[in-house]
């Protein structure tokens, strides 16, 4: 049980943070927002040896990508196609164990100052977290959700066609991983025309890499902040479940007929950023006006075309499916891996019907089910974390045959394309590899699969 004196702590640290910080930010590394780099189309930040992506200290070096693929992008296409390219010409190649905008941090799984140290975490169902394990998650949950990004900003617009009304703003840590997945699904906009339900992150390939490496940047931020290099997203194995078993005020909380989380729950004050509008020509507009994002909420099992959660053998059959993706590599793809786990086919792999991850969005309701802001319930850290257990299942089972990620047509999901919005450059195809090349393995629960 959450005693009250522990709430009210809890709530005095909210309320000291919300007055002593600003809120709102987006992915875009804070020293690339200024009016030099868009000039120059660079960003390539001085690391602690003044040197531009720590380039004397052998961490990286500024690349220019007009080099290399070089396409043109028109003012009047979107922003994010061929990523980063709309924004920066140049930006850091990391060398080595070396990661990050500046290459200033380590990749996945390394640590100390010269990243030379490999660490492999384990996740492990919420469940499974003892008392204390699970009150300190929450705690860094609120932690995150309540400082302000030191590296990050985000980027908010009412008018995507006029490129003069972008503004970068702060935002809290949590947010602007939030806001990375709201950017990611804006429709893509050709020629100023909006392609509906085209985006950088679903209907294709790049889903479960994609969520990987969001949930593995929310990760890595939350062990800088906290110098916690232990810490790991938990899963919720929600496998047969009968009605949310963690919708407990001890875990991520319970709700009314409304869906409004207990106020004696971790949850209870959370806001939606970039909630409120879903206009295909926006980007978050009131990214800075916290007290017009609506509150988190949530209602399981309350959506009659979601009656209930996928099953054990939902998830087996799924894993039976050993191609990763199949043609036309979009949500009509049949046999394939991808699209039964994302949820657009059912998992015999031969019928389309909404199923597994798309499933447990609409069953959970409220803001679980608008999903480009759906990252703002943590509910979605717990979900996605074990998405990409069975996605890490699948990777294991068929070690060996090949595992190559598909070439397709799908926009800003070509196996070399970078990750958006990500810094650095994260390839797409580089998400297909086992779990402790990135520095973590979940642990095993409920018989496993
Ligand atoms: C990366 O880290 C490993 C230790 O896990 C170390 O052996 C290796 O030398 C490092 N690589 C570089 C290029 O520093
Ligand atoms: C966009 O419009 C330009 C000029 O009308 C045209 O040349 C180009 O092919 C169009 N691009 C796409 C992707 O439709
Ligand atoms: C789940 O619980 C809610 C709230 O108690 C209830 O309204 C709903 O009918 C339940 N759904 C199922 C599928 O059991
Ligand atoms: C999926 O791809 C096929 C083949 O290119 C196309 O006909 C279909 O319209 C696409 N479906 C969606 C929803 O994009």
């Amino acid at each position: 049980m959450v005693s009250s004196k522990d709430q009210d702590v809890m709530f005095s640290i909210v309320i000291f943070l919300a007055f002593g910080l600003c809120f709102v930010d987006s992915q875009f590394p804070r020293v690339c927002t200024s009016e030099a780099s868009f000039r120059t189309k660079t960003c390539c930040p001085l690391w602690k040896d003044k040197s531009p992506c720590g380039s004397l200290s052998g961490r990286g070096k500024c690349i220019a990508w007009a080099a290399s693929t070089a396409k043109k992008i028109p003012q009047y296409n979107d922003d994010r196609l061929d990523w980063p390219r709309h924004y920066y010409e140049n930006t850091c190649e990391c060398f080595g164990n070396y990661s990050g905008f500046n290459c200033g941090d380590c990749k996945f799984g390394y640590h100390g100052e010269k990243c030379d140290r490999k660490k492999i975490n384990i996740r492990r169902e919420i469940r499974e977290l003892s008392a204390l394990e699970q009150r300190r998650f929450f705690s860094y949950l609120a932690l995150a959700k309540t400082t302000k990004s030191q590296d990050f900003v985000v980027l908010s617009t009412g008018d995507r066609h006029h490129r003069e009304t972008y503004r970068f703003v702060d935002a809290s840590l949590y947010d602007v991983f939030v806001w990375m997945h709201y950017y990611s699904m804006k429709p893509i906009m050709i020629n100023s025309t909006f392609i509906p339900e085209k985006n950088f992150a679903h209907q294709g390939p790049v889903f479960p890499g994609w969520h990987r490496l969001n949930l593995l940047f929310l990760e890595r931020q939350i062990q800088l902040m906290t110098r916690d290099e232990d810490f790991t997203i938990p899963y919720y194995d929600w496998r047969s479940d009968k009605n949310c078993s963690i919708c407990t005020d001890e875990l991520l909380g319970t709700n009314d007929e409304q869906g409004v989380i207990n106020p004696y729950s971790y949850f209870s004050f959370w806001r939606a950023i970039c909630s409120g509008f879903n206009f295909p020509d926006e980007y978050c507009p009131l990214a800075d006006s916290e007290y017009k994002m609506e509150r988190v909420h949530r209602k399981p099992g309350t959506t009659p075309y979601a009656p209930n959660m996928p099953t054990f053998q939902d998830v087996e059959n799924t894993l039976k499916l050993k191609n990763f993706d199949t043609p036309p590599y979009n949500e009509t793809s049949l046999y394939s891996f991808r699209n039964a786990l994302e949820g657009f086919l059912s998992p015999d792999g031969a019928t389309l019907k909404r199923s597994m991850h798309n499933l447990v969005h609409i069953y959970i309701g409220g803001t679980m089910s608008q999903i480009p802001i759906s990252s703002n319930d943590p509910f979605f850290l717990l979900h996605h974390s074990f998405v990409d257990k069975i996605f890490e299942s699948w990777i294991v089972r068929y070690n060996g045959s090949p595992m190559t990620y598909p070439e397709n047509n799908e926009i800003g999901q070509g196996p070399n394309d970078c990750a958006t919005p990500f810094f650095p450059c994260y390839k797409n195809k580089d998400f297909i590899s086992r779990s402790e090349e990135l520095g973590y393995q979940f642990s095993t629960y409920a018989g496993d699969m």
